[in-house]
């Protein structure tokens, strides 16, 4: 059931596994005992688990869907948008069946299709999506502290092929924002955030949703708001949402005529429903995440070797994962440490792994000059956190983490 971040972690492995390790993560032939010892001390801590509404919340408003007959582009996508539009402070959202195609789409409507720069270490999505509208990629480096794309590295790209930036929210964190906008304006670049990870974030003081040409978030499985699939592109360029609305129904503007080449990519009224619920916990679900991170940070901060994502204070991260990395100072590798806590009940990844531009896909295709990217990708891993995670779940992962790194 941890579906979104289940499938880049079945990519993730089969591209270079851990030693020994299989897809799940687990140590060949040991799993089943560690299972059994760890289901004596209360069962697997999972890396993720989606937060929805009680079933029962949802009854009202799916049987309305089912009388109004309408699937898809109905009064819940809708309610969702303006409920979107509030929370972000924006003027338009467009509500669609997943982050990938809201970015294809988005690309498309902003006629970008030559050259898109993307950060070398997020999510290969973010490519995916240039790739698919036949564009080259230009992988640029991130910074260690933020693991965010890096403003240096990226007014360093003299490219003049490129029209677009694909800037990356990491495990929440907005990237900065400012920085990279002015780069952008100066270089007369389209800036595009992929929000896919970043609902609840903040960039000096105001809710992101609102910078660049547009933002894209996602709404699968794992992340912190789910419509089980889906996603949302939110623009203060009205002409830029229209446009977006006739591409997400195939192009199709408002009569039958096809005004343009679009996708099928219109978010189902069930979707549209569970969205619209959740995301009316939206503050609730931000202050968990807040509390649990705080209480690892403080508990995981005196272990040699282990480091944390950082930012000041003007941005918000809306908390999607807790990622740590394992530097060189510890004791033993990640990839050491993932197995381990595997062995021992805990769900843990590397994540992302491998950087973007060495991914199966695309090795041999793309150069990539991305040191920053290739350290994080090798030092990082994300730990459970899930906004129903309990004290004893995370005091154990804590414990678990601890002995491991430690040796003890
Ligand atoms: C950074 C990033 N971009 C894009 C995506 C793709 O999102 P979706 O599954 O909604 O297409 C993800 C999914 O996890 C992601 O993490």
């Amino acid at each position: 059931m941890i579906l979104g971040l289940a499938k880049s972690v079945v990519k993730l492995n089969s591209s270079k596994g851990v030693r020994g390790v299989n897809y799940s993560g687990r140590r060949k032939g040991r799993a089943k005992a560690a299972r059994g010892e760890f289901s004596r001390a209360g069962g697997r801590i999972p890396l993720l688990k989606p937060w929805l509404v009680k079933p029962e919340a949802l009854v009202g408003d799916l049987r309305k869907v089912w009388a109004s007959g309408r699937l898809s582009l109905g009064e819940y996508t809708g309610k969702l948008e303006d409920r979107a539009r509030e929370l972000f402070g924006v003027k338009e959202v467009v509500a669609i069946q997943s982050c990938t195609s809201g970015l294809i789409l988005t690309m498309k409507a902003l006629g970008i299709g030559k050259k898109v720069v993307v950060p070398d270490y997020t999510f290969p999505a973010t490519s995916h999506a240039a790739i698919w509208l036949g564009a080259e990629v230009v992988f640029c480096d991130v910074d260690l502290s933020d693991y965010t794309i890096s403003p240096e590295a990226l007014a360093g790209i003299n490219d003049p092929e490129v029209e677009a930036v694909l800037a990356v929210n990491i495990f929440g964190l907005p990237p900065k924002v400012d920085e990279i906008a002015g780069i952008c304006a100066e270089k007369g670049w389209k800036l595009i955030f992929d929000s896919a990870q970043g609902i609840g974030g903040e960039y000096r003081g105001r809710s992101i949703g609102g910078n660049g040409a547009a933002e894209v978030f996602s709404m699968s499985p794992s992340k912190l708001v789910t419509s089980a699939e889906g996603g949302m592109v939110t623009t203060n360029d009205t002409a830029l949402a229209s446009e977006l609305r006739e591409l997400r129904n195939y192009g199709k503007g408002r009569g039958e005529a096809m005004e343009g080449v679009g996708l099928s990519a219109r978010l189902s009224e069930l979707c549209a429903v569970l969205a619209w619920r959740n995301l009316g916990h939206l503050k609730e679900l931000l202050a968990k995440r807040e509390r649990l991170e705080k209480k690892y940070r403080k508990a995981l901060a005196g272990i040699k070797g282990v480091a944390f994502q950082e930012w000041g204070p003007e941005r918000k991260s809306g908390r999607n994962y807790f990622v740590v990395r394992i530097t060189e100072e510890a004791g033993k590798s990640r990839d050491q440490a993932v197995s381990e806590l595997w062995e021992q009940g805990i769900e843990c990844r590397r994540y992302f792994y491998p950087a973007v531009h060495e991914i199966p896909a695309y090795r041999g295709k793309y150069a990539a000059d991305c040191p920053n990217a290739v350290v994080l990708s090798s030092q990082a891993m994300a730990l459970p956190f899930y906004s129903t995670m309990t004290a004893k779940e995370q005091d154990l992962v804590i414990e678990r983490f601890e002995g491991v790194m430690t040796g003890r």
